[in-house]
């Protein structure tokens, strides 16, 4: 072991087994333990060990080593002017009863480890915080999301609905002032044609000759002006048709009552006998409901609106479905067709003024927008639902308050 000293420098000790007795030690050992090795060679190995250290050396290692058995991995505490120096151990046996302990000082090697170790806690707890915040942030991510298509859906509907109304304010206002000169041009139109009809007598009366009649072509003019005159008063009366219907956005008769509506609905289809007769067949699922609070005339126009819509839907022959339920916050009405159903380009704009797919003269594409204005304006609203080729489902919902009768509330 000496030999080794030089090249190999550790720190080591070699005693005999059976009186203890230092037989060799290394430079290095000497200087921890802060004597010389004249101190130490042919001292008891005893004297350089702890207390605790010497009976756990005599209890527990000793007579494994006389057994030949190497004791490896054993921590021991030296004795030095400086204190106690913890060395992790391998004590081998070296034939001829003597056994060679070499050791490292375990202090370093300890505090190296513990605080790998609490690095390594340390780490595992920041990955941990890590990978909760990347939770979280995903989170917060996916709420972000979701909030930002709320309000754009939001602020779609808002446009939609300030849209609907300018349109309809501008609408209204421009029915408003066609009124006036469409009321003289009507009542003129009948004038005229008073005059025509009394000048045609009187030239039919006049000695006028059929050869003079001839020259001027007198049975066509005749023929035609009168035919221009209704179709003159037929555009009129259509331009009024229109006007009336257009200050419906507006119009607002104040005249809201306690009103059942399956009563409305009835009477509207009652109304309608001529457009559903032999190709619609309407099927009710009607909920116990209370009361509404509204225009009752306001109401029967949006369900004229929507049922002449389906029936018009309608080809040769399909159903109408109206259900009705009353949930916590709303009343609802649902009106499902049969019918030929939208595509999305027409369900999209169903609710605009003036936007029809009705052959011109038939639809002013008002009935919609009229019904979602009223609806809106009563503080409920109107959805749309529907299938190419399929059908339309038309929801309506009313407010609780509309519902509720005065001292009801808060009940
Ligand atoms: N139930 C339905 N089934 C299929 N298409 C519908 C239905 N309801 C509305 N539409 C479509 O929406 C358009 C607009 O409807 P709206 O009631 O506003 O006007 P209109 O029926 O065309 O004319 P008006 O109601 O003034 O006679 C219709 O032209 C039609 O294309
Ligand atoms: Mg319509």
């Amino acid at each position: 072991m000496h030999s080794h000293e030089s090249k190999w420098p550790l720190l080591g000790i070699e005693f005999d087994l059976t009186d203890h007795q230092i037989t060799d030690v290394t430079n290095r050992l000497c200087l921890k333990l802060q004597k010389t090795r004249e101190e130490l060679l042919n001292q008891s190995f005893d004297i350089v060990l702890s207390s605790a250290s010497r009976l756990y050396f005599l209890s527990a290692m000793q007579t494994k080593l006389q057994k030949g058995i190497d004791c490896e991995q054993v921590t021991l505490y030296f004795r030095s002017a400086a204190g106690n120096i913890m060395c992790l151990c391998d004590a081998i046996c070296q034939g001829g009863g003597k056994v060679a302990l070499t050791m490292i000082i375990a202090d370093r090697h300890l505090l190296l480890e513990r605080q790998l170790m609490s690095e390594r806690d340390e780490t595992n707890s920041i990955n941990n915080e890590l990978i909760k915040r990347q939770h979280e942030l995903f989170e917060q991510k996916e709420e972000k999301a979701r909030l930002l298509s709320q309000m754009e859906s939001v602020t779609a509907e808002l446009l939609q609905t300030e849209k609907l109304a300018a349109l309809g304010q501008m609408a209204a206002g421009i029915a408003h002032e066609i009124n006036n000169p469409v009321g003289y041009i009507q009542s003129n139109l009948n004038t005229l044609s008073q005059y025509a009809q009394r000048l045609i007598n009187l030239i039919h009366r006049a000695s006028v000759s059929d050869k003079q009649k001839d020259a001027s072509d007198f049975e066509f003019l005749e023929a035609d002006l009168l035919s221009l005159l209704n179709e003159t008063q037929e555009g009129v009366q259509r331009i009024t048709q229109i006007t009336r219907s257009l200050t419906q956005f507006t119009r607002r008769s104040g005249l809201s009552d306690w009103c059942d509506v399956h009563q409305q609905i009835d009477t509207t289809l009652k109304i309608m006998k001529n457009e559903l007769r032999g190709k619609v067949e309407i099927r009710r699922q009607f909920a116990e409901l209370p009361e509404v609070y509204c225009d009752p005339a306001q109401i029967s126009q949006v369900f004229l609106n929507i049922l002449l819509n389906a029936a018009q839907a309608i080809d040769r022959f399909g159903y109408i479905n109206i259900v009705t339920e009353l949930t916590d916050d709303k009343l609802i009405i649902k009106i499902a067709d049969t019918g030929c159903g939208m595509d999305t380009e027409t369900a999209n704009r169903a609710l605009e003024p003036f936007f029809t797919t009705k052959p011109e003269g038939d639809g002013t594409g008002l009935g919609l927008s009229i019904s979602y204005s009223i609806m809106r304006s009563i503080g409920g609203d109107l959805r749309l639902s529907s299938e190419h080729g399929k059908g339309t489902e038309v929801f309506l919902s009313f407010p609780a308050s509309l519902v509720l009768k005065e001292g009801e509330h808060g009940s």
